[in-house]
């Protein structure tokens, strides 16, 4: 386990974490903005055998796929992503929580816990997201954590197939580990 939060375990995923991650991952609703899914229940073992075996024993680690328990149903509820740069010290985060579970406050409080993560023991000295300018729970999320709207990137994210227009805007928010800091 990577740390704890209020109601909830940071943990790395398992094999065993297949019925929570599936519920979310194999969700049209709940990955249409995402890059992945929805996925088969062949995506989902084959994502966490990646999670379990390649990625953690990578040296040096440069992708963090991050659970979320909610530690009284002792069930995976979604999963954060913290990709690094080469130089690793600026880290991209993705993040999605299972709707069923969504205004809950759930994504607030892990990512609080998963910035405070990169700072202090990652090290890392900023990270940033990109988000759909059409995502406003996330765009909201970002906000009231405190990261800062970098601009509106044109035509950055690539739609799915079948979508109306190829390409879509993307937000790009950041914080650097002063300014996290200074906001504690
Ligand atoms: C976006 C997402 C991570 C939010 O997770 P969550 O656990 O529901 O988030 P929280 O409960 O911590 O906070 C959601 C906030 O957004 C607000 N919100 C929800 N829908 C909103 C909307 N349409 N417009 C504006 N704010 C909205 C909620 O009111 C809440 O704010 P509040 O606490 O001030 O009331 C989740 O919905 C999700 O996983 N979506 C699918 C995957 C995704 O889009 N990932 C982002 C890829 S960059």
């Amino acid at each position: 386990m990577l740390f704890k939060t209020e109601r909830l375990l940071l943990r790395e995923f398992s094999p065993d974490d297949f019925e929570g991650v599936h519920e979310y991952a194999s969700d049209h609703e709940n990955v249409k903005h995402m890059a992945f899914g929805p996925n088969t229940p062949e995506d989902t073992r084959r994502y966490l055998e990646v999670q379990c075996r390649e990625e953690r024993e990578a040296i040096p680690r440069m992708h963090y796929n991050i659970a979320v328990e909610e530690a009284l149903l002792h069930k995976v509820i979604g999963g954060i992503s913290i990709h690094l740069n080469w130089r690793r010290d600026d880290g991209i985060l993705g993040v999605i929580i299972n709707r069923r579970y969504a205004g809950m406050g759930y994504s607030t409080e892990a990512l609080r816990g998963v910035i405070d993560h990169a700072f202090c023991d990652l090290d890392l000295h900023r990270v940033h997201a990109v988000v759909d300018v059409c995502n406003p729970a996330m765009i909201h999320v970002f906000e009231k954590l405190g990261l800062r709207c970098e601009g509106r990137m044109i035509k950055r994210g690539k739609s799915r197939p079948g979508a109306d227009e190829p390409y879509f805007d993307q937000f790009g928010f950041a914080v650097l580990r002063e300014e996290w800091e200074a906001r504690k």
